[in-house]
C-alpha cells in the first residue's frame, strides 16, 4: 500500500526521498511524487514508476533540505498524476502526503465545498489538506491546533506528513492506524512508512502512536497529544542489517529471501532456545499464562493464516488444546464467541494489517488474552497485543512472504512445544526430542536448496504454460498446500486451489483434464496411502502429477515427477515442503517473465479493510 517519506535536515532532501522511495517500492505502488520546500514548495508527480518520477525531475535544480515523499497505491481515483500525492490545500498552504484511507470523505466534502473550497482530485487525501487548512485559518492558533480538530473530525486511517508553507523549516506528521515511524540522524531528521527507507541514514527511531501528532525540526522532534500538549517518547534503536535491504547478488528479492530462510530460522531458535529450554520469559509469556489457556482462537490473513492452520493441528495434536482458526476480516465481524482462558493469537509480519489490528482490538474488547506473533518490532499489532514474540525474520522486501512466513511457523511451533509441556501433554524426552528435531530443520532447508534449486528450475519452466493448478493433501500436508497454492497465484497469475485430498471427489475432480497441473503434498505417514488413491484418482483423469514427499514415502508409482525432501518429525514437515513450492512458484513467474517481487494487484502491508 501507500508509502510515505520525508526529511528536514542539512542535505539536499530530493536524493534522500527518492532513495526512501524506491524502498518502499515493494509495498506496491502505481505513481509518486514529491514536495521540496526551496523558496516556494516544489511539487513534482508521475504515474507509474519512480523510475518515471525521476525522468519528470530530469536536472531541475531542487536544493532544498526538507520534503516529503510518496507512492501510491490507488484506492480513491484512478492512478493519475492529478491523483497522486502530494496534495496541496486550495492556496498551496498546506501541502501533504497520506497513507490510508478516510472514511468520512464524502460528508467532509460537502463541509468544505459549503465553505468555498475546490477539489481538484478524486481522492480522499486532498479532503484532509483543505481541512488542515481550513481549521488553520479558521482558529489561527497554529499547526497543531489544525492538526489535532482534524484528527478528531476525520474517521479511518491515516499517516500524514504535513508542510505549512507558513512553516517551512518544520515538517508535520499524524497517525492513525497507519505506519509511521520517524528516524533521528546525525545530520537530520526522517520519516517513513517502513524501516528500510531510512535504515541507511539511522537505526535509532521513535515510535508514534494513534491520535499523536509529532513536529519534525532540523535536528529533533517535539510530539504531542491530541490536547496539544507535549508529550515524551523514547528512542529505540532498529537491529535490522541493511545488507537485508538489499539484493546482494541475487536476480530478485523473493529468491534472496526463500535463501535466507536457514539462516533467520537458526536466528528464531536462538532468540527463544537457551540451553535446550524455550524461553519466552521476555516476552511475559510465563508458564503460569499459558497453564491458564483452555483454549486458543488464531486469527490472521493470507498466509500469516495459512500458518494457523498448520498450527491448529499442532496444538491439539501435542497439547490437546482445542484450536480454532479464522480470517481476520471474517473474526472482526462475527461477533466472537470468546471463552474466559482463551488466547487469541495474531499472526501478522507486518504488525499493520488492518483486519488483523481489528481482530487484535476485538478480542481485547471481549476480555481474552492476546499473543502477537509479529516480524516488525513496533508495529502497531506487538504494540496493542498483550504478550508479542518477534520472528526475526529481518525486512522481508518481495511482496509474496517467504522467510517471515517460514519464521512465524517456526516460533509458533516453539509457542505449541511449550504448551505441551506445561499442560503435562508431553515429557521431557519428547520435550528434548522435539526441540534437537526443530534445531535440524534449518540445515533440512539448506539441504534442499542445495540439492534441488536446479531440477526444479528445470520441471517448473515446462509449467509456465498451465492455466490451472490443484494442490492436495491431508492435514498439515493440506494446510501447507495452501501456502504453496496461494504464492503460485500472487507471483505467476496461474489460477490454482488448495484442497483436502479427500475432498476433491467430492465436486472439483470434474476440473481434472489431461495435462493439469497436480501438486502431491505427501509427509503424514498415517495417512499417505489415502492421499496417494486420490492422486491415483487425478491420475487416471489425465492430471500431471508432482510430488514432494520424503524419501519412506513410495510415490514413484504415482508421481510425473518426484521432489524429495528430508526425514524429519511428523509435525516439522510443513517447514520443509513449503521451500520446494516456493521454488516452483518463483521459477514459474521468472519463466513467465513477470516482475516476481512485485505482482501485480498485491501490496506488501495491507493497512485497508
Ligand atoms: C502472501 C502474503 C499475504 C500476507 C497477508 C497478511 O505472500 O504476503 O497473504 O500474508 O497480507 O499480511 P501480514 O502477515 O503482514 O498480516
Amino acid at each position: 500500500m501507500c508509502g510515505i517519506v520525508g526529511y528536514n535536515g542539512k542535505n539536499k532532501a530530493v536524493d534522500i526521498l527518492l532513495n526512501g522511495l524506491s524502498k518502499l517500492e515493494y509495498r506496491g505502488y502505481d505513481s509518486a511524487g514529491i514536495a521540496i520546500v526551496d523558496k516556494d514548495i516544489e511539487i513534482i508527480k508521475s504515474k507509474g514508476k519512480i523510475a518515471d518520477l525521476k525522468e519528470k525531475i530530469g536536472d531541475k535544480k531542487l536544493e532544498g533540505t526538507i520534503g516529503i515523499g510518496h507512492t501510491r497505491w490507488a484506492t480513491h481515483g484512478e492512478p493519475s498524476e492529478a491523483n497522486a500525492h502530494p496534495h496541496t490545500s486550495n492556496d498551496g498552504s498546506v501541502t501533504l502526503v497520506h497513507n490510508g484511507i478516510i472514511e468520512n470523505y464524502q460528508e467532509l466534502i460537502l463541509k468544505l465545498k459549503r465553505h468555498d473550497y475546490t477539489l481538484y482530485s478524486e481522492t480522499d487525501t486532498e479532503v484532509v489538506a483543505n481541512l488542515i487548512d481550513y481549521y488553520y485559518k479558521k482558529y489561527k492558533m497554529g499547526p497543531i491546533d489544525a492538526i489535532n480538530r482534524t484528527m478528531v473530525r476525520v474517521r479511518g486511517s491515516y499517516a500524514l506528513a504535513v508542510i505549512f508553507k507558513d512553516y517551512p523549516d518544520e515538517i508535520w506528521v499524524a497517525r492513525k492506524d497507519s505506519p509511521l515511524i520517524i528516524g533521528k540522524g546525525t545530520d537530520g531528521m526522517y520519516l517513513a512508512s517502513d524501516v528500510p527507507a531510512i535504515l541507511e541514514y539511522t537505526r535509532n527511531v521513535y515510535y508514534i502512536d494513534n491520535l499523536e501528532a509529532a513536529c519534525l525540526k532540523k535536528d529533533d522532534v517535539i510530539f504531542y497529544d491530541l490536547n496539544g500538549d507535549e508529550i515524551e517518547k523514547e528512542l529505540k534503536t532498529i537491529e535490522w542489517d541493511i545488507a537485508s535491504s538489499e539484493k546482494e547478488g541475487y536476480e530478485h528479492f523473493m529468491i534472496k529471501e526463500i535463501h535466507e530462510q536457514p539462516d533467520v530460522l537458526k536466528k528464531a531458535i536462538s532468540a527463544y532456545v537457551k540451553d535446550n529450554t524455550i524461553d519466552f520469559t521476555e516476552s511475559l509469556l510465563t508458564s503460569d499464562v499459558l497453564k491458564g489457556i483452555d483454549s486458543v482462537y488464531i486469527v490472521a490473513c493470507g498466509s500469516s493464516y495459512h500458518v494457523g492452520i498448520c498450527i491448529q493441528y499442532i496444538i491439539e495434536d501435542l497439547a490437546k488444546i482445542p484450536t480454532r482458526v479464522e480470517v481476520a476480516s471474517e473474526f472482526r465481524y462475527k461477533k466472537p464467541i470468546l471463552s474466559k482462558n482463551e488466547l487469541v493469537i495474531i499472526i501478522s509480519q507486518s504488525g499493520e494489517t488492518a483486519d488483523s489490528l481489528a481482530a487484535l482490538r476485538e478480542a481485547k474488547e471481549l476480555g481474552s488474552k492476546t499473543l502477537a506473533i509479529v516480524n516488525v518490532v513496533g508495529s502497531s499489532i506487538a504494540r496493542e497485543a498483550d504478550y508479542v514474540l518477534y520472528t526475526y525474520a529481518g525486512p522481508e522486501i518481495a511482496v509474496a512472504t517467504t522467510k517471515a512466513f517460514s519464521t512465524q511457523l517456526l516460533v509458533l511451533y516453539l509457542f505449541s512445544i511449550e504448551l505441551a509441556k506445561t499442560k503435562k501433554q508431553i515429557n521431557e524426552e519428547t520435550y528434548i526430542e522435539l526441540l534437537n528435531e526443530l534445531k535440524e530443520v534449518p540445515d533440512k532447508i539448506k539441504y534442499i536448496l542445495d540439492n534441488e534449486v536446479k531440477r526444479i528450475q528445470k520441471i517448473t519452466s515446462e509449467f509456465s504454460h498451465v492455466h490451472d493448478a490443484f494442490y492436495i493433501g491431508r492435514g498439515l500436508d493440506y494446510a501447507i498446500s495452501l501456502e504453496g497454492s496461494l504464492k503460485l497465484k500472487e507471483v505467476s497469475y496461474i489460477h490454482s486451489e488448495a484442497y483436502a485430498a479427500g475432498e476433491l471427489k467430492h465436486g472439483t475432480i470434474s476440473l481434472i483434464e489431461d495435462n493439469t497441473l497436480v501438486v502431491g503434498v505427501i509427509s503424514q505417514k498415517e495417512i499417505y496411502e489415502k492421499t496417494i488413491s486420490n492422486l491415483v484418482e487425478v491420475k487416471s483423469r489425465g492430471g500431471y502429477i508432482l510430488t514432494v514427499s520424503p524419501e519412506s514415502i513410495p510415490v514413484d508409482n504415482v508421481s510425473n515427477y518426484k521432489i524429495t525432501i528430508p526425514e524429519t518429525n511428523k509435525y516439522f514437515y510443513p517447514s520443509l515442503i513449503v521451500i520446494p513450492l516456493q521454488l516452483i512458484s518463483y521459477y514459474i513467474s521468472v519463466s513467465k517473465g513477470l516482475d516476481v517481487d512485485k505482482p501485480r494487484n498485491l501490496a506488501k502491508s495491507v493497512t485497508v479493510e
